[in-house]
Formats: structure tokens, C-alpha cells, sequence
């Protein structure tokens, strides 16, 4: 074989390594991993200790969402501290695993908690948002579903976002204009609509 010839198949060699290594994302292994989780992300009315709100429901999720959200905790982009300790030593692959895993489990149910918010103006208020946040779940975007979120977890990812903790600059510049009582609104609105379930 000459150096070219050498050359090529080594490339090739390589070429197929990497195709191997970014397989498929496996949706039983994503549920082995999500066991841990469940304690906090599958139990109804589960709180995040300080500040208080409800912990996130997770279950029929955009997988590239939920795929993107681990990552920035993983990376401290996202500063959560059990979130962080959560995923810190995920594999791409596990992340991808359990994002599949918790776009398929839909079946959990759990009633979204409202906040007395005025869901009515909130519609109003939402119409810019429904471009990204409708509600579709086809695979390739990666707008979060909202509809069927818990209230005030909404709320203070909205006042996360004004803030300049929670790092997107796009979702910065939609909220940024919100007083406190059309972001009450708002999430008053997409915790009125079905979506998000807890994970069965
Ligand atoms: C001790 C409770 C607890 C445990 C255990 C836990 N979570 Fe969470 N999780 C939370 C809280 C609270 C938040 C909201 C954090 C924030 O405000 O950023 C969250 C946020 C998330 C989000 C982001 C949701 C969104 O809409 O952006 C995902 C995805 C997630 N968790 C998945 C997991 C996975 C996967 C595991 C297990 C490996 C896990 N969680 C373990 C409490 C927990
Ligand atoms: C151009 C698309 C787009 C528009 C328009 C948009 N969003 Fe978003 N939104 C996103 C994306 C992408 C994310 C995920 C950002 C991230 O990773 O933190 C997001 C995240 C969010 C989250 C956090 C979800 C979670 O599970 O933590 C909330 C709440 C939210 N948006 C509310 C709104 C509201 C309210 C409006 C309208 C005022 C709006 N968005 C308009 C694309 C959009």
C-alpha cells in the first residue's frame, strides 16, 4: 500500500469511529438513567426548597430542549446547584438517552399548579411567543414545550432570563419588557393548556 492509499483507509478508519460513537440515542437506557431522578421530577407537588417552586415537569419534552438544558447545567451554564451535581459526569450520549427517554413518557399525569394569575390576559400577552412556544414537539426544534408547566417555575424562569442568570439572549430580549404581573399572567396562561406530563 502506498502512503496515499494509507492515508485514505486510516481516514476512513477514522471516518467510521466517529459514526460509531455518536449512535443513536437509546430510550431504555435514558429510562435506566432517569431513575435517580424521579424522587423530584415524577412526584406531584415537589418543590425546590429555596427559592420555592415547583420542580419542572419533564415528560413529553422536546427531546433537543431537554438535550440542551442538561448541558448547560452540566457545564455550570445554568447555575443550579443540584441540577449541576446532577449531570455532572453525563456523557453526551446519556444526555441524549435521557432526553429521548422523556419525550416519549407522556403518560404520567399530574395537574399542572396554577398561580391566580389572570390566564386570559395572558394569552394576550403570549401571542408574540407562540411562533416558538405553540407546542410542537417535531424533532429538530428545540423550543420547550410550556403549555402544562407549573406556574411559578415559569415565572422564575422568565425573571431568570431578565435577570441575566439564565444566559439566552433571545429569550432575554422577549421578557424583557414584562412587568411582574404579565409574567404572573403569561404562566397563568400556558399551565391552563395541556402539554407537559409528569413522567410515567
Ligand atoms: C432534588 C431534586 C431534583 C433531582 C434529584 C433532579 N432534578 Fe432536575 N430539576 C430540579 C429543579 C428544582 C429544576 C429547576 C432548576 C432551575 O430552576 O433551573 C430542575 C430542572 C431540570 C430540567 C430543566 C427543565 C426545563 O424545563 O428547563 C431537566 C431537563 C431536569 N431537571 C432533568 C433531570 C434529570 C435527568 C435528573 C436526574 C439525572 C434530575 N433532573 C434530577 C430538581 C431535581
Ligand atoms: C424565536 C423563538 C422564541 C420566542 C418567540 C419565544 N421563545 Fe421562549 N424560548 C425559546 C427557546 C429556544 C428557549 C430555550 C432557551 C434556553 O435554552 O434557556 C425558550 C425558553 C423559554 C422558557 C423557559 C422554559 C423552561 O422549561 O425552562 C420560558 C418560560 C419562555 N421561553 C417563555 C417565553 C415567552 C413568555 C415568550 C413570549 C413573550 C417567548 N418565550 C418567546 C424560544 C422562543
Amino acid at each position: 500500500m502506498n502512503k496515499k492509499a494509507i492515508a485514505l483507509a486510516l481516514g476512513f478508519a477514522s471516518l467510521s469511529s466517529i459514526q460509531l460513537t455518536a449512535q443513536a440515542a437509546n430510550i431504555e437506557a435514558g429510562k435506566n438513567a432517569f431513575e435517580t431522578c424521579r424522587g423530584c421530577h415524577t412526584s406531584p407537588g415537589a418543590s425546590n426548597v429555596y427559592p420555592t417552586y415547583y420542580v419542572p415537569k419533564v415528560g413529553g419534552q422536546v427531546a433537543a430542549y431537554t438535550a440542551a438544558a442538561l448541558t448547560a447545567y452540566k457545564t455550570s451554564n445554568r447555575p443550579h446547584r443540584t441540577m449541576m451535581a446532577n449531570t455532572y459526569d453525563f456523557s453526551e450520549q446519556t444526555i441524549e438517552d435521557i432526553a429521548a427517554y422523556l419525550a416519549t413518557a407522556t403518560g404520567g399525569s399530574a395537574k399542572a399548579i396554577a398561580n391566580g394569575g389572570d390566564a386570559k390576559k395572558g394569552k394576550e400577552l403570549a401571542a408574540s411567543c407562540m411562533a416558538c412556544h405553540n407546542g410542537d414537539t417535531n424533532e429538530g426544534a428545540s423550543n420547550p414545550v410550556l403549555s402544562g408547566q407549573h406556574a411559578n417555575y415559569m415565572e422564575r424562569a422568565m425573571q431568570e432570563y431578565q435577570s441575566g442568570k439564565r444566559k439566552n439572549a433571545l429569550m432575554q430580549s422577549m421578557v424583557q419588557g414584562l412587568s411582574a404581573d404579565d409574567i404572573k399572567d403569561i404562566a397563568a396562561y400556558f399551565t391552563s393548556q395541556k402539554g407537559l406530563t409528569a413522567v410515567d
